[in-house]
């Protein structure tokens, strides 16, 4: 067959391809995100004769006992599910400069200190520039094999003679294959590079971890085009200028999900933070007023935080409405449940106007929480700024709230409480709905709410 070069179009946000370019893509709705690509269409590989192809008995199927590799870093292993597993393969996305190569670079020490072999492919640092980040981290034994290239074929034929047990490869942006035309970094390239990592991490048995940066416009393809491809996925988030890192878990074929590890970036690497709750309530205001805390479930894990919240009367024809770390629309429905609470005893309005007020809600701590138990906390932070009430440092609180007003339950509420009362806090205001969860446990006091009326009498005490 002659061979024949055609162009398609990739979106380089969600890497849907077309045959035609048009100013938005057709699948995911991002504007000016589709890059013309050439593709080798002529390479049609062979297939196995069907009548060869046969399932296979699922009780048949035999799994090797899944031995996992700890890398010794406990946050790190958390979000993993328990360890590296072998021959799978990890995406560690994140910002730039965020700290991603540091941490594979420690992981890298560990591993090698616990004897395993470990090869470490940079694209975008030279060995004199890791050299000098290592020697920031620490002492390194000779286990760890540096490897400055970006050519795939090379790295494939290296590690096949090499068969380390733990390659990394940073960054994924960087790595080219000579069969596909595209530039490095863009969507085919990516794609095409993580399908030869994919054959040498299932083909060898290799644990293949991959870094790519995440960028906000299409210039270099975004790590979200090849995360169905690998097993686990987890992002590298927080604020540049905030020392706080967490390292979420977004996909993960081999553990949960929902795991976050929390690291501090210092001068000499990245520390562990074994206590994220204790941190995240660093330097909390006293008597200050609009100042909660809540407890968050993050994966199996309580994690207490601060919200704060400032109301102030408008100088605007639209009061502003900010949120940092929560959700924009939840704070605003959270506002207009409080516009129109109801004392349901005395059935009388009770609602607070808020429509002449800016409101701004702050997570303290840099962390990001989506779960709607923080609800409670959220609204009850909006009301004792409004009402100028100090809330007593000794509190917690926590819960979902639904349209009318009500305050439902929410999960694993004992380790919630049992959390705050391990930091020292007194009082917990919890949904009425989950006090039977929670009697066994003593010297805290609890105080079942189940309407925001009863929570703000509760925290107006
Ligand atoms: P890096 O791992 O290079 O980020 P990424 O690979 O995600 O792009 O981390 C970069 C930042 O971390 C850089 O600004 C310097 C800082 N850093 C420290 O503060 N302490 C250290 O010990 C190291 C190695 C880096
Ligand atoms: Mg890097």
């Amino acid at each position: 067959m002659a061979k024949k070069n055609i162009s398609v179009f990739f979106c380089q946000n969600c890497g849907n391809e077309t045959s035609k370019w048009s100013g938005q893509c057709p699948a995911c709705g991002a504007w000016n995100t589709l890059v013309e690509e050439v593709v080798d269409k002529a390479t049609v590989k062979t297939r196995a004769k069907v009548s060869d192809v046969k399932p296979t008995k699922l009780i048949d199927v035999t799994t090797s006992n899944e031995m996992r590799i700890s890398t010794n870093i406990e946050e790190f292993d958390r979000v993993l599910g328990g360890g590296i597993v072998p021959g799978s393969m990890v995406l560690v996305g994140g910002d730039p400069g965020i700290g991603k190569s540091t941490l594979l670079l420690q992981t890298c020490q560990k591993l090698c200190n616990a004897g395993t072999n470990v090869m470490y492919v940079s694209g975008e640092e030279s060995l004199q520039q890791i050299k000098i980040r290592a020697d920031r981290i620490g002492t390194f034994n000779d286990k760890l094999d540096l490897f400055c290239e970006t050519n795939l074929d090379t790295i494939k034929a290296v590690v096949e003679r090499e068969k380390p047990t733990v390659l990394i490869i940073d960054s994924i942006q960087t790595m080219y294959n000579e069969t596909v035309g595209s530039a490095p970094g863009s969507v085919s390239q990516v794609r095409e590079s993580t399908g030869v990592l994919m054959e040498i991490a299932k083909g060898i048995g290799i644990a293949v971890f991959i870094v790519g940066h995440v960028t906000k416009e299409g210039t270099v393809a975004g790590p979200r085009v090849l995360e169905h491809m690998v097993d686990t996925v987890l992002y590298f988030e927080g604020d540049r200028h905030a020392s706080y890192r967490i390292l979420r878990g977004v996909k993960n074929r081999f553990g949960s999900t929902n795991e976050i590890g929390v690291f501090e970036m210092r001068d000499t690497g990245l520390e562990q933070v074994k206590n994220p709750s204790s941190v995240m309530l660093d330097g909390r205001p006293d008597n200050a007023t609009g100042s909660i805390v809540t407890c968050s479930m993050e994966g199996t894990r309580p994690i207490l935080v601060e919200i704060q919240s400032l109301v102030s009367k408008t100088a605007f024809e639209i009061p502003r409405r900010m949120a940092t770390g929560c959700d924009y629309n939840r704070v605003n429905l959270l506002v207009a449940v409080l516009e129109r609470m109801r004392d349901v005893k005395a059935n009388k309005s009770c609602g607070i106007f808020l429509g002449r007020s800016d409101i701004y809600v702050n997570i303290a701590g840099g962390i990001r929480i989506n779960e709607p138990a923080v609800d409670l906390a959220i609204a009850l932070a909006i009301y004792t700024s409004e009402k100028d009430i100090a809330v007593d440092p000794g509190v917690i609180v926590f819960g979902e709230i639904g349209l009318t007003g009500e305050v439902r339950s929410v999960s694993m509420a004992e380790q919630r409480v049992t959390e705050a009362k391990k930091l020292g806090f007194n009082k917990a205001i919890i949904p009425a709905s989950n006090l039977p969860s929670v009697k066994s446990i003593k010297g805290i006091d609890i105080v079942g709410v189940s309407n925001i009326k009863e929570a703000v009498d509760a925290i107006s005490r």
